[in-house]
């Protein structure tokens, strides 16, 4: 595992991307982590010296480049922050890892990956993995509407077959990738496999399809993290008769044994202090904002100059 807190330098951003108001892409110099990263792995990142470590996919690597990518969705305070600062140029302060079981993408002949929302990104290396190791890839992706759309020619590059889902049919077939995974085993006997990556509530309608027919289906569990190397047992799972920890033994796990109502509950369990968070940072934002700039600058002139002869004495 590669651990550098990037000093003063940091770990430079060299792209960045929006694909909507909340999903954006960052692509990162770290030339060690680009060499070692796997399918299905995450890093731990922290934005500045004073921010929160949170686990992310490596949603991409370029060996070549020295590069990976990471894509994220701003949903709380860290996030948001980091949507708002993370620009080009910029650096991050900590990027750990490659961390978490890279996938196993050897043996099967024929896999479907699944990518729901988001986690279209993170199942990317995933096709790509099966794709490089001979199998034939069907990659049914889904977003709530046409205009949330990415990576779709990424897919389409490394992907035998593709099936665009969309909840409101503005693009591909109407519906959720759980219907498309339905479509792709009526048409296909002989998966030996199936991802799914995405909510919970998404995998678990995956699984669900797949269970009848016993297809192999992992799911790649995000839970909540602290430390990511099973120190802290924040990530506890509950797999068949079993509890893992989702930064050591996955984060890919046999989607018909997960426990994903306990999953659900457990990441609700900071909520309170999620939104304190988010409801302190917004409120900084604001304070900033509102400042005049001509009054801070006068401020800071006032603070610089030599005090009067009469306070010297
Ligand atoms: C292995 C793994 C890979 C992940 N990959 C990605 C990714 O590629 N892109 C992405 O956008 N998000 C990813 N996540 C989720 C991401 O870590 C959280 O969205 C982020 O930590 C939220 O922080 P916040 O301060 O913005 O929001 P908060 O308001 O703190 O939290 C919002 C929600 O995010 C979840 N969350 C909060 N803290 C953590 C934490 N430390 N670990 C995990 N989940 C948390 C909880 O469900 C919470 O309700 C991944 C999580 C894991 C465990
Ligand atoms: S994050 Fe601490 S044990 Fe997994």
């Amino acid at each position: 595992m590669l651990h550098a807190d990037g000093g003063s330098a940091g770990f430079e951003i060299i792209a960045r991307e929006d694909f909507s108001d909340v999903t954006y892409l960052l692509e990162i110099r770290h030339p060690l982590m680009a060499k070692a990263a796997k399918p299905g792995q995450f890093v731990i990142v922290m934005s500045h010296e004073h921010g929160e470590r949170i686990p992310l996919t490596i949603a991409d690597f370029d060996r070549e480049k020295g590069t990976v990518t990471l894509v994220i969705q701003a949903v709380g305070k860290t996030t948001r922050e980091m949507q708002q600062n993370c620009k080009v140029g910029s650096t991050l302060y900590a990027l750990v890892g490659p961390m978490g079981l890279p996938s196993v993408t050897g043996s099967a002949k024929k896999v479907v990956c699944v990518g729901g929302g988001l986690g279209v990104a993170p199942i990317f290396p995933q096709a790509r993995g099966f794709k490089e190791s001979g199998a034939h890839v069907i990659g049914i992706l889904g977003f709530r509407t046409k205009k949330l759309i990415f990576w779709q020619e990424k897919f389409a590059a490394c992907c035998d077959e593709l099936i665009l889902c969309t909840d409101d049919g503005s693009a591909g077939i109407k519906g959720f990738v759980s219907d498309g995974l339905k479509l792709a085993i009526e048409k296909h006997r002989d998966i030996d496999e199936v991802i799914a990556i995405g909510p919970p509530v998404m995998m678990k309608a995956c699984v669900e399809v797949t269970r009848p027919r016993a297809i192999k289906t992992l799911v790649s569990l995000n839970p909540i993290m602290v430390d990511g190397t099973g120190m802290c047992g924040g990530c506890r799972v509950r797999v068949g008769d079993q509890v893992k920890f989702a930064c050591v033994d996955g984060p890919d796990f046999d989607g018909h044994k997960v426990d994903f109502d306990d999953l659900v509950m457990r990441l609700k369990r900071y909520a309170e202090e999620e939104k304190a968070a988010m409801e302190r940072w917004s409120e900084a934002c604001r304070m900033r904002s509102v400042v005049d700039p001509a009054s801070l600058a006068t401020l800071a002139s006032l603070a610089a100059r030599p005090p009067e002869p009469s306070a010297r004495r």
